[in-house]
């Protein structure tokens, strides 16, 4: 059976532009429920940590830059089925190929700056939950 939370992180370019509060009623009205919510800064080494799966990529520097060039807001989201229809809510990586209606095809930028980071499994999604938030034993 499918998990019921994922992890996601509203992006430096997203929270810098001022879309934080569109894309959390968003997410709301899609049926999510906020589990935990925190707005914090990573670190060049946490940055490095949560990403490690992409380290060998020639697009890693650049996202590690990204990713700690201001704020993110963090949170813990709660639905049935949450990673697969938290994905679909955000979106294709690649703003360009995101469906109409989804997050990243209203406010990201390109395929770097894509204003928000959903979980791929329910596995990671509770690895990321750790990550950002103690206390897990809520989840
Ligand atoms: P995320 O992990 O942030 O939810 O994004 P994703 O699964 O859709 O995409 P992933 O392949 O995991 O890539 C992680 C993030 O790296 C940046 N990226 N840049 N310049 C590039 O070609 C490129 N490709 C990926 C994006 O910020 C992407 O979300
Ligand atoms: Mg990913």
């Amino acid at each position: 059976m499918a998990g019921n939370i994922t992890l996601t992180m509203i992006k430096p370019d997203a929270v810098a532009a001022g879309h934080s509060g569109k894309i959390i009623d968003l997410i709301i009205q899609s049926g999510f429920k906020i589990q935990a919510m925190k707005l914090s800064r990573l670190s060049k080494e946490k940055a490095e940590e949560f990403y490690a799966i992409h380290k060998e990529r020639g697009f890693f520097n650049d996202l590690i830059k990204f990713m700690t060039e201001g704020p993110i807001i963090a949170a813990v989201l709660e639905k049935d089925n949450a990673v697969e229809d938290f994905r679909k809510l955000i979106g294709a990586t690649n703003p360009a190929n995101a469906a109409d209606g989804t997050i990243r095809k209203l406010y990201a930028i390109d395929i770097e700056r894509n204003a928000v980071h959903g979980s791929d499994s329910d596995e990671n999604a509770n690895i990321e939950a750790s990550f950002h938030f103690s206390g897990l034993e809520r989840f």
